[in-house]
C-alpha cells in the first residue's frame, strides 16, 4: 500500500504575519486580511456556518455534484485522458474531492493547504481508503502566487477550486490565480465552484445569520489578532457588518467599533472612531457570463456549467 508524501513549501513567518496584520491596522482604511480568521477556533466556526440555513454555498454546490456527478466526472476524464492527477486547492480535509475519486479515478491526489498539519490525518485516512492513489500534501500559501515543482505534480491535472473561494479575490487576482491554475494543470483541466449574483437579501443573511455564527467567526479574528501581535482588542467593543454592494458585486464583511476606542500594541496603537470599521474580507459574486470571460481572459476554453434549479450556484469545468 502507499503512504501519503508531505511538503511544507513555505516556512510559516509568524514575523512577517505580524508585520502584515500591524500595517493594516495603520491603513487609513483599517483593513486585516482574512487568513486571520483561521485560527483553530476560526476553523471550526467555518465550519459551523457551512451547516447554518442561511450559509446555502456549500450545500449547493454539494447537491450540485449529487445531482451531476456522473455527468462532471465523464466530461472531466474525457478532457484529461487516462493517468491525471487532481490537484485539491485548499484542500482542508479532502472530504469534497474524496467523494469524487470513484468518478474521476485519478492517479495521483495533491491535496495543497496553508499548513501540511491540517492534512496529515485526513491525507492518511484517505489513502487508507483508496490504496492505490498516489497522495501528496502540500503546505503552501497560493494565494500570493499559485505554482508547485514538476516533481509534486508531473503531467497533466485537474485542478479543483471548489467553495467559491475564487469570490475571496479582487477580480484582478482572480484572474491571476486562474492564469497560474492554467499552467499547473499542464493542458489539463479545471473544475471550479463559484456563488452567483442574486437578491442581496438573501446574499446578506448567508453572511450575517440569525444564529451570530458568521459574527463570532469574524470577531473571532480580533481575539487571533491578540494573540500574534499583543493588541488589546475587546470583542465586546465591536459588531459584525456584512453589506453586497451592487456596484462591485460583493459581499464586504467589515468590524464596526460600537462606540470611540484605542487599540494598543507593543511599539503602536490605533483609535477608532465611533461607527468606524475594519475591513475583513471580500467575498464577489459573479454571473454566469461574467466568471466565462474571466476564465476566457486566463485562458481557459471549453466551458460547462452546472447550477442548480434556482441557478444560485455553478459549478465549471474548464480546459
Ligand atoms: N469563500 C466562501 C465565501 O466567500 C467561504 C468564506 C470565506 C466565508 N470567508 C467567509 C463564508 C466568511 C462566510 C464568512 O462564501
Amino acid at each position: 500500500m502507499l503512504t501519503p508524501d508531505f511538503h511544507q513549501l513555505q516556512s510559516i513567518d509568524a514575523e512577517a504575519l505580524a508585520a502584515e496584520a500591524r500595517a493594516g491596522l495603520m491603513a487609513v482604511r483599517a483593513r486585516a486580511s482574512p487568513k486571520f480568521f483561521y485560527d483553530a477556533l476560526g476553523s471550526r466556526l467555518f465550519d459551523a456556518i457551512t451547516e447554518l440555513d442561511e450559509y446555502y454555498p456549500t450545500r449547493t454546490e454539494a447537491a450540485i455534484f449529487a445531482a451531476h456527478g456522473d455527468a462532471i466526472a465523464a466530461a472531466a476524464r474525457q478532457r484529461l485522458g487516462p493517468g491525471f492527477g487532481l490537484v485539491d486547492l485548499g484542500a482542508g480535509d479532502g472530504a469534497k474531492a474524496a467523494r469524487l475519486f470513484d468518478l474521476l479515478r485519478p492517479s495521483r491526489y495533491v491535496a495543497v493547504d496553508i499548513s501540511i498539519d491540517f492534512l496529515r490525518l485526513s491525507l492518511q485516512r484517505l489513502q487508507r481508503a483508496h490504496p492505490s492513489i498516489t497522495m501528496v500534501g502540500v503546505g503552501l500559501d497560493f494565494s500570493a502566487h499559485l505554482q508547485l515543482p514538476d516533481s509534486l505534480c508531473p503531467g497533466r491535472s485537474l485542478v479543483f477550486y471548489p467553495g467559491s473561494s475564487i469570490g475571496n479575490f479582487d477580480p484582478d487576482d482572480a484572474l491571476r490565480l486562474l492564469r497560474q491554475a492554467r499552467a499547473l494543470a499542464r493542458g489539463g483541466a479545471l473544475l471550479i465552484g463559484v456563488d452567483l449574483v442574486k437578491d442581496s437579501a438573501t446574499l446578506e443573511a448567508a453572511y450575517d445569520d440569525a444564529l451570530g455564527v458568521t459574527a463570532a467567526f469574524n470577531l473571532n479574528l480580533l481575539r487571533h489578532l491578540n494573540r500574534l501581535i499583543g493588541s488589546d482588542f475587546a470583542a465586546r467593543q465591536w459588531q459584525h457588518l456584512a453589506r453586497y454592494d451592487h456596484g462591485l458585486s460583493r459581499i464586504e464583511m467589515h468590524l464596526l467599533a460600537r462606540q470611540a476606542l484605542t487599540v494598543s500594541w507593543p511599539g503602536g496603537s490605533r483609535h477608532f472612531d465611533a461607527g468606524e470599521r475594519l475591513h475583513t474580507e471580500n467575498s464577489y459574486k459573479w454571473t454566469l457570463p461574467g466568471f466565462d470571460a474571466l476564465l476566457r481572459d486566463a485562458g481557459w476554453q471549453q466551458l460547462q456549467h452546472w447550477t442548480d434549479d434556482a441557478q444560485a450556484f455553478a459549478v465549471v469545468l474548464a480546459s
